[in-house]
């Protein structure tokens, strides 16, 4: 018998992939650097599925039907281009390498056009959903050849998620790069969804003066609304968890550094080349950063702040309520900046990626899945060229709706000296787009008063420049 696919790469989400392969009918060839572990895996759940144990990358590749699909879950980077060159040699023009870690979308370029040159189809393939989704049903985004869905496509589409509609959690999402590059603003705006939440948390806490357990019940009966989503509900089962060691609330026994792996990092480096303002979700890696840089914090303890005047209780549950506003209104613009940076790549790079199509495929199984999804969804297939999601009417009234608590909150996290980066980015982007006029005219008035860089004129076309140092009369740039 011969393996439909194989898994080499077998840590966690490896192992857990090759799984979901298997438990849905495909046999699964797989194989491990240190062979132990292939052992380990055909061992514990080798009465899964059909599972081919490979000890050698020959072995492994002779196991394949052909055309071969070849799936490396290993590390971004190094290791990724290691297991490629190791493998490239062994297989023929129309197989196929499907790359499902979190690589850097350049690095995925890179390799499809190589892998190209001797007839090897590459297709890099975003996977979301952790160890669980990975096992159960994950959102995945395959970039890559188009022709290559076809064979892989089906497969995809049985192992992963399925949203409620029952429409499976996977698209070709667009050439080459496109599907790790759709994976990467995924996890940016995994990293603003989180930081809002985390800043809606502090704000019920030190501004409402809820303790853990009761924050964790506001998000439950959030979880029932519009916020629906898998991190809210995850939000609700951490706050809720008491440390066994102390009694105490888990949440308060733990460093309060957050840690990164760089995807996040990357969708601001890149937005930041794309010209794409992604603010909320700029504020949520630097909140990250901020958190880790201990001995910075130890030194600005004593800094001066607010006198904390506590809401009352009756005042809290209000206040509770326009959290709840804020929240969702940032909520709406981290996507809609995160939507801005994958319209953005499609016009530099070509890639022809249906926006609705990628709201869909996020309705399951990944990090981000929410009620909302299928809303933004809704929004780009009424309208494929929706300028921003925040030009959508249903968004906006939802926004406006919102706006008044949102400000109300802001104000209040100042006036009482809790930090709230998310949000306040979130409402400055808003605002600034909604601005008659924005102080940019004087940035460039600056900017040709000391470098003659010149500015363009409400009144006229042209470019123009005024001889500051002179008669201060106009001349042509
Ligand atoms: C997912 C997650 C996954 C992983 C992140 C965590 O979609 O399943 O995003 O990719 O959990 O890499 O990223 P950080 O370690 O940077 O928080």
């Amino acid at each position: 018998t011969s393996a439909q696919i194989g898994v080499t790469g077998l840590a966690v989400m490896g192992r857990n992939l090759a799984r979901n392969f298997a438990r849905n009918g495909y046999t699964v060839a797989v194989h491990n650097r240190t062979p132990a572990r292939t052992r380990a895996l055909v061992e514990e759940f080798g009465s899964e599925g059909e599972f081919i144990a490979a000890e050698s990358a020959k072995d492994f590749v002779a196991a394949l039907e052909r055309p071969r699909r070849l799936v490396i879950m290993v590390k971004a980077g190094e290791p990724t281009d290691a297991v490629i060159q190791e493998f490239a040699p062994l297989l023929e023009p129309g197989d196929m390498i499907i790359d499902g870690g979190n690589a850097h979308f350049a690095d995925t370029r890179r390799r499809e056009r190589d892998l190209r040159e001797q007839g090897i189809h590459f297709v890099g393939m975003g996977v979301s959903g952790g160890e669980e989704g990975a096992l159960h049903g994950p959102s995945i985004m395959p970039g890559g050849p188009k022709e290559s869905y076809d064979s892989l496509g089906p497969m995809l589409e049985k192992i992963s998620a399925k949203a409620a509609d029952g429409a499976p959690c996977v698209t070709h999402v667009g050439p080459d790069g496109a599907g790790h590059f759709v994976k990467m603003v995924h996890n940016g705006i995994e990293y603003a969804d989180m930081q809002l939440i985390g800043e809606a948390y502090q704000l019920l806490r030190d501004v409402a003066g809820y303790e853990p357990a009761q924050i964790a019940e506001i998000f439950r009966t959030w979880n029932q609304g519009r916020l629906d989503s898998y991190l809210i509900e995850i939000t609700a089962e951490v706050l809720s968890h008491v440390d066994a060691a102390t009694g105490k609330p888990f949440v308060d026994v733990v460093v309060d550094q957050a840690e990164q792996k760089g995807t996040g990092r990357w969708t601001v480096q890149i937005a930041l080349d794309l010209g794409v303002p992604v603010s909320g979700i700029a504020e949520a890696v630097f909140a990250r950063s901020l958190s880790g840089h201990a001995a910075l914090r130890d030194a600005s303890r004593g800094l001066a702040g607010p006198k904390a005047s506590p809401l009352s209780e009756a005042e809290a549950g209000a206040f509770a309520d326009r959290v709840e506003q804020a929240l969702y209104a940032s909520k709406i613009v981290s996507y809609t900046q995160g939507f801005h940076e994958i319209d953005a790549a499609r016009a530099e790079y070509d890639w022809d990626i249906d926006l609705g199509a990628v709201s869909a495929i996020w309705r399951g199984g990944c990090i981000i899945r929410a009620a909302f999804l299928d809303r933004i969804r809704a929004a780009y297939d009424a309208r494929a060229d929706l300028p921003s999601l925040l030009s959508d009417e249903t968004f906006a009234q939802e926004i406006a709706a919102a706006q008044d608590d949102w400000r109300e909150v802001i104000i209040a996290a100042t006036r009482q000296g809790v930090p709230t980066p998310g949000f306040a980015a979130a409402l400055a982007y808003y605002d600034a787009l909604r601005a008659e006029r924005l102080p940019a005219a004087l940035t460039q008035g600056q900017r040709d008063f000391f470098g003659a860089h010149t500015y363009r004129r409400t009144d006229r076309d042209g470019s123009f420049h005024t001889l500051w140092g002179g008669d201060r009369s106009e001349v042509a740039g």
